[in-house]
């Protein structure tokens, strides 16, 4: 049976009762889709599970699909990312959704803690439904007519050439999204990912987001995450927005393993 306890007034809700290393029933399945699309990021204690068990726990979510940092890749698992910072990578501290380059981005991030820090090296997550709500009304119908033209992180340096050139095309998605299963709206775009917002010049467009996001993101629509060995965190790409904080001691080890899970083709209902 599984429990769910709201973690944050405003999103994030604490998931018990469940083994992700053992088969999941449909019904319990059902519960975990609508609970994700209601709270935006869920956290699954104490799982402990081999990268294969790993994989198809995912598929509750959706089918996992493959990351475009295949330098990353778990070796022998390609749908699994490590999200570690041992050769001198930078945590992605900047808030972002994930994979905002593909046709259909992914529905849910999951990353799993593997190797925590004694401190810090946390993941926020804001819930940006409530964000669209707060915006003045004029600024929601000017978003709802905006797109953003998408391709890979220009500064990510050590990108593959297999890579650019597989997931490089540009790719339109709406500044709002519809929630497939809630039915809701929320601000949707990757400030980095973003070459411009169509109409727009590159440099007004980046201007605008940054501005967007400095307004929008405040504490109380954001969890923060505090990481524990075992814990799963999944978190919804289609309203949320998240970030890691790079604040631990980079002597010290911290070790997600991430799947990305496809979800639909954004539109604006
Ligand atoms: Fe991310």
């Amino acid at each position: 049976m599984l429990h769910i306890r709201p973690l944050h007034p405003s999103l994030g809700a604490e998931v018990t009762g469940i083994d992700l290393s053992r088969p999941i029933d449909a019904a319990t399945r059902d519960e975990l889709t609508q609970a994700l699309a209601e709270h935006l990021a869920l956290v699954l204690p104490e799982q402990s599970m081999t990268p294969g068990q790993y994989l198809t726990a995912a598929e509750i979510f959706g089918p996992p699909m493959r990351q475009h940092y295949s330098q990353h890749n778990m070796p022998g698992y390609p749908d699994i990312g490590l999200v570690w910072h041992r050769n001198g990578q930078r945590p992605a501290e900047r808030w972002h959704t994930d994979h905002t380059n593909r046709e259909r981005p992914p529905a849910a991030t999951m990353l799993y803690g593997v190797e925590i820090p004694s401190a810090g090296g946390g993941t926020s997550v804001a819930n940006m439904r409530a964000a669209y709500q707060a915006l003045p009304g004029e600024e929601r119908d000017r978003l709802a007519t905006l797109c953003t033209i998408n391709s890979l992180d220009e500064d990510h340096i050590d990108t593959r050439e297999e890579d650019r050139k597989q997931y490089g095309k540009p790719i339109i998605h709406p500044m709002v999204r519809t929630h497939p299963v809630h039915g809701t709206r929320a601000v949707y775009f990757h400030v980095t990912k973003a070459l411009c917002i169509e109409g727009m010049t590159p440099e007004a467009s980046k201007a605008y987001m940054n501005d967007l996001l400095e307004r929008m993101i405040q504490p109380s629509i954001v969890y923060h995450h505090r990481w524990r060995e075992g814990d799963v965190l999944v978190i919804d790409d289609r309203a949320t927005m998240h970030r890691a904080h790079g604040d631990y001691d980079r002597n010290e080890s911290r070790v997600l393993w991430r799947i990305i899970v496809e979800g639909d083709r954004p539109t604006l209902a």
